[in-house]
Protein backbone atom coordinates (compact mmCIF):
# COMPACT_ATOMS: atom_id res chain seq x y z
CA UNK A 1 0.00 0.00 0.00
CA UNK A 2 1.36 3.05 -1.39
CA UNK A 3 2.43 5.89 2.21
CA UNK A 4 1.05 8.72 -0.22
CA UNK A 5 -2.72 8.91 -0.28
CA UNK A 6 -5.04 11.24 -2.57
CA UNK A 7 -4.36 14.00 -0.52
CA UNK A 8 -0.63 14.10 0.03
CA UNK A 9 -0.70 13.93 -4.37
CA UNK A 10 -3.19 17.10 -4.18
CA UNK A 11 -0.68 18.76 -2.10
CA UNK A 12 2.76 17.72 -4.26
CA UNK A 13 0.05 19.07 -7.42
CA UNK A 14 -0.32 22.50 -5.35
CA UNK A 15 3.34 22.75 -4.84
CA UNK A 16 3.52 22.37 -8.63
CA UNK A 17 0.73 24.85 -9.33
CA UNK A 18 3.35 27.87 -7.70
CA UNK A 19 5.87 27.79 -9.82
CA UNK A 20 5.47 29.07 -13.87
CA UNK A 21 7.74 25.96 -14.19
CA UNK A 22 6.18 22.94 -12.63
CA UNK A 23 9.88 21.20 -11.86
CA UNK A 24 10.61 24.06 -9.81
CA UNK A 25 8.13 22.82 -7.06
CA UNK A 26 10.82 19.81 -6.63
CA UNK A 27 12.82 20.89 -3.80
CA UNK A 28 9.80 21.62 -2.03
CA UNK A 29 7.87 18.38 -3.19
CA UNK A 30 11.02 16.49 -1.62
CA UNK A 31 10.77 18.29 1.72
CA UNK A 32 6.76 17.20 1.46
CA UNK A 33 7.59 13.08 1.16
CA UNK A 34 9.88 13.86 4.06
CA UNK A 35 6.85 15.17 6.02
CA UNK A 36 4.69 11.89 5.55
CA UNK A 37 7.45 9.31 5.09
CA UNK A 38 10.19 10.33 7.58
CA UNK A 39 12.42 10.41 4.22
CA UNK A 40 12.96 10.51 0.72
CA UNK A 41 11.95 7.06 -0.46
CA UNK A 42 12.21 5.10 -4.10
CA UNK A 43 8.23 5.48 -3.80
CA UNK A 44 8.34 9.44 -2.88
CA UNK A 45 11.10 9.73 -6.16
CA UNK A 46 9.16 7.44 -8.24
CA UNK A 47 5.91 9.87 -7.39
CA UNK A 48 7.83 13.07 -7.98
CA UNK A 49 9.36 11.87 -10.99
CA UNK A 50 6.03 10.48 -12.50
CA UNK A 51 4.04 14.02 -11.77
CA UNK A 52 6.54 16.71 -12.85
CA UNK A 53 7.96 14.58 -16.01
CA UNK A 54 11.23 13.87 -15.08
CA UNK A 55 12.99 10.00 -14.66
CA UNK A 56 13.60 8.71 -11.08
CA UNK A 57 17.32 9.13 -11.85
CA UNK A 58 16.95 12.83 -12.54
CA UNK A 59 15.24 13.08 -8.95
CA UNK A 60 17.12 11.02 -7.44
CA UNK A 61 20.33 12.89 -8.26
CA UNK A 62 18.48 16.16 -6.76
CA UNK A 63 17.54 14.02 -3.27
CA UNK A 64 21.26 12.67 -3.11
CA UNK A 65 22.77 15.70 -3.57
CA UNK A 66 21.19 17.94 -1.03
CA UNK A 67 21.84 16.96 2.45
CA UNK A 68 18.98 18.15 3.78
CA UNK A 69 17.33 15.13 1.93
CA UNK A 70 17.10 11.83 3.98
CA UNK A 71 17.20 8.37 1.73
CA UNK A 72 17.09 6.39 5.24
CA UNK A 73 14.34 6.96 8.06
CA UNK A 74 14.60 9.43 10.51
CA UNK A 75 14.32 10.15 14.14
CA UNK A 76 11.71 12.14 15.55
CA UNK A 77 14.10 14.44 16.02
CA UNK A 78 16.85 15.57 13.99
CA UNK A 79 20.18 16.66 16.00
CA UNK A 80 22.22 18.45 14.29
CA UNK A 81 26.02 19.50 15.73
CA UNK A 82 27.96 22.24 13.45
CA UNK A 83 31.38 20.93 13.61
CA UNK A 84 32.68 23.07 10.75
CA UNK A 85 35.76 24.85 10.96
CA UNK A 86 34.32 27.83 13.62
CA UNK A 87 32.41 25.83 15.77
CA UNK A 88 34.70 23.69 15.66
CA UNK A 89 37.03 25.50 17.66
CA UNK A 90 34.69 26.98 19.97
CA UNK A 91 33.43 23.24 21.21
CA UNK A 92 31.70 21.64 18.55
CA UNK A 93 33.85 18.55 17.83
CA UNK A 94 33.42 18.20 21.92
CA UNK A 95 29.68 18.38 21.47
CA UNK A 96 29.46 16.03 19.09
CA UNK A 97 31.46 13.45 20.94
CA UNK A 98 29.70 13.75 24.00
CA UNK A 99 26.56 13.28 22.22
CA UNK A 100 27.56 10.27 20.30
CA UNK A 101 28.50 8.77 23.99
CA UNK A 102 25.46 9.58 25.50
CA UNK A 103 23.30 8.49 22.54
CA UNK A 104 25.14 5.46 21.55
CA UNK A 105 24.82 6.59 18.24
CA UNK A 106 27.31 7.78 15.27
CA UNK A 107 26.77 10.34 12.67
CA UNK A 108 23.81 9.99 10.53
CA UNK A 109 22.00 7.56 13.12
CA UNK A 110 19.28 7.21 14.97
CA UNK A 111 19.12 5.98 18.58
CA UNK A 112 17.45 2.77 19.40
CA UNK A 113 14.03 5.01 20.97
CA UNK A 114 14.00 5.98 17.53
CA UNK A 115 13.72 10.07 19.20
CA UNK A 116 17.01 11.48 17.56
CA UNK A 117 19.29 11.23 14.94
CA UNK A 118 22.32 12.88 14.96
CA UNK A 119 24.31 14.37 12.57
CA UNK A 120 27.55 16.54 12.34
CA UNK A 121 25.96 19.67 9.64
CA UNK A 122 28.47 21.99 7.53
CA UNK A 123 28.01 25.72 8.37
CA UNK A 124 24.87 26.74 9.18
CA UNK A 125 25.53 30.17 8.86
CA UNK A 126 25.47 31.20 12.45
CA UNK A 127 28.71 31.73 13.07
CA UNK A 128 28.45 34.61 15.56
CA UNK A 129 26.53 31.89 17.94
CA UNK A 130 29.06 29.79 17.52
CA UNK A 131 29.08 26.38 18.66
CA UNK A 132 25.83 25.93 17.47
CA UNK A 133 23.42 22.76 17.16
CA UNK A 134 20.41 22.47 15.55
CA UNK A 135 16.82 20.40 16.47
CA UNK A 136 14.52 20.59 13.53
CA UNK A 137 16.18 22.67 11.70
CA UNK A 138 15.61 25.27 14.55
CA UNK A 139 19.03 27.05 16.00
CA UNK A 140 20.12 26.48 19.45
CA UNK A 141 22.82 28.92 20.04
CA UNK A 142 26.53 28.93 22.63
CA UNK A 143 26.27 25.01 23.91
CA UNK A 144 28.55 23.12 25.29
CA UNK A 145 29.00 19.34 25.87
CA UNK A 146 26.43 19.55 29.71
CA UNK A 147 23.62 21.83 27.29
CA UNK A 148 23.47 19.36 24.81
CA UNK A 149 22.97 16.78 26.88
CA UNK A 150 20.17 17.87 28.71
CA UNK A 151 18.73 19.37 25.30
CA UNK A 152 18.46 15.60 23.77
CA UNK A 153 17.39 13.77 26.84
CA UNK A 154 14.05 16.52 27.09
CA UNK A 155 13.49 15.62 23.95
CA UNK A 156 13.60 12.13 24.17
CA UNK A 157 11.37 12.66 27.31
CA UNK A 158 9.07 14.31 25.46
CA UNK A 159 9.20 17.78 27.08
CA UNK A 160 8.07 20.94 25.65
CA UNK A 161 11.45 22.09 24.42
CA UNK A 162 12.41 26.11 22.67
CA UNK A 163 14.97 27.13 20.67
CA UNK A 164 16.47 30.21 22.42
CA UNK A 165 15.19 32.10 19.45
CA UNK A 166 11.61 31.51 20.84
CA UNK A 167 10.47 28.73 18.43
CA UNK A 168 8.77 25.79 19.89
CA UNK A 169 10.07 22.51 18.89
CA UNK A 170 7.65 20.29 17.06
CA UNK A 171 9.13 16.78 14.96
CA UNK A 172 11.45 16.93 12.16
CA UNK A 173 8.42 15.74 10.04
CA UNK A 174 6.50 19.04 11.34
CA UNK A 175 9.22 20.88 10.31
CA UNK A 176 9.73 19.54 6.88
CA UNK A 177 5.73 20.33 6.41
CA UNK A 178 6.97 23.23 6.88
CA UNK A 179 9.84 23.66 4.60
CA UNK A 180 7.68 22.03 1.50
CA UNK A 181 5.46 25.05 1.95
CA UNK A 182 2.96 24.74 4.33
CA UNK A 183 2.47 27.24 7.01
CA UNK A 184 1.89 25.88 10.95
CA UNK A 185 0.92 29.57 11.77
CA UNK A 186 3.72 30.02 14.16
CA UNK A 187 6.25 31.72 11.72
CA UNK A 188 6.24 34.51 14.56
CA UNK A 189 7.79 33.08 17.14
CA UNK A 190 10.82 34.07 18.72
CA UNK A 191 13.14 37.14 17.40
CA UNK A 192 14.18 37.28 13.42
CA UNK A 193 18.22 37.59 14.39
CA UNK A 194 19.48 37.79 18.24
CA UNK A 195 22.21 39.56 19.59
CA UNK A 196 25.16 38.61 18.13
CA UNK A 197 23.84 39.11 14.58
CA UNK A 198 22.69 42.65 15.57
CA UNK A 199 26.38 43.80 16.93
CA UNK A 200 27.84 45.08 14.10
CA UNK A 201 24.68 47.15 13.15
CA UNK A 202 24.15 48.70 16.65
CA UNK A 203 27.77 49.74 16.46
CA UNK A 204 27.25 51.06 13.02
CA UNK A 205 23.90 52.97 14.35
CA UNK A 206 26.26 54.36 17.58
CA UNK A 207 29.19 55.87 15.09
CA UNK A 208 26.49 56.82 12.09
CA UNK A 209 27.78 54.34 9.63
CA UNK A 210 25.81 53.89 6.59
CA UNK A 211 26.14 51.72 3.38
CA UNK A 212 27.41 53.75 0.74
CA UNK A 213 24.33 54.97 -1.33
CA UNK A 214 23.87 52.75 -4.68
CA UNK A 215 23.65 55.89 -6.57
CA UNK A 216 27.39 57.34 -5.63
CA UNK A 217 29.96 56.66 -8.04
CA UNK A 218 28.66 53.44 -9.00
CA UNK A 219 27.87 52.88 -12.72
CA UNK A 220 25.11 51.96 -14.32
CA UNK A 221 24.64 47.74 -15.04
CA UNK A 222 25.47 48.58 -18.75
CA UNK A 223 28.47 50.98 -18.17
CA UNK A 224 29.65 48.23 -15.62
CA UNK A 225 29.30 45.53 -18.18
CA UNK A 226 31.37 47.74 -20.67
CA UNK A 227 34.19 48.55 -18.18
CA UNK A 228 34.06 44.39 -17.41
CA UNK A 229 34.42 43.75 -21.04
CA UNK A 230 37.16 46.19 -21.58
CA UNK A 231 38.66 44.96 -18.51
CA UNK A 232 38.78 41.37 -19.92
CA UNK A 233 40.20 42.38 -23.59
CA UNK A 234 42.83 44.47 -21.83
CA UNK A 235 43.90 41.48 -19.56
CA UNK A 236 43.75 38.79 -22.07
CA UNK A 237 45.97 41.26 -24.04
CA UNK A 238 48.74 41.34 -21.63
CA UNK A 239 48.46 37.95 -21.30
CA UNK A 240 48.94 37.11 -24.73
CA UNK A 241 51.65 39.31 -25.21
CA UNK A 242 53.25 37.88 -22.50
CA UNK A 243 52.67 34.36 -24.01
CA UNK A 244 54.37 36.10 -27.18
CA UNK A 245 57.53 37.49 -25.15
CA UNK A 246 57.90 34.04 -23.51
CA UNK A 247 57.66 31.94 -26.73
CA UNK A 248 60.01 34.72 -27.94
CA UNK A 249 62.78 34.19 -24.97
CA UNK A 250 62.25 30.62 -25.40
CA UNK A 251 63.05 30.38 -29.14
CA UNK A 252 65.61 33.31 -28.67
CA UNK A 253 67.77 30.81 -25.68
CA UNK A 254 67.53 27.78 -28.65
CA UNK A 255 69.21 30.10 -30.83
CA UNK A 256 71.63 31.23 -28.15
S1 LIG B 1 30.88 27.16 11.66
FE1 LIG B 1 29.13 26.58 12.78
S2 LIG B 1 27.63 27.98 12.17
FE2 LIG B 1 29.34 28.52 10.98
Amino acid sequence: MSAFGPETVGELRELMGRYPEARSALLPMLHLVQSVEGHVSTEGIELCAELLGLSAAEVSGVATFYTMYKRRPMGTHHVGVCTNTLCAVMGGDAIFERLSDHLNVGHDETTADGQVTLERVECNAACDFAPVMMVNWEFFDRQDPVSAVDLVDRLRDGEQVASPRGAEITSWREAERVLAGFEDGRVDEGPAAGDASLAGLQIANERGWAAPSSAAGSASPDESKTEAAAEADTSRAESETVAEESEADVEGGADD
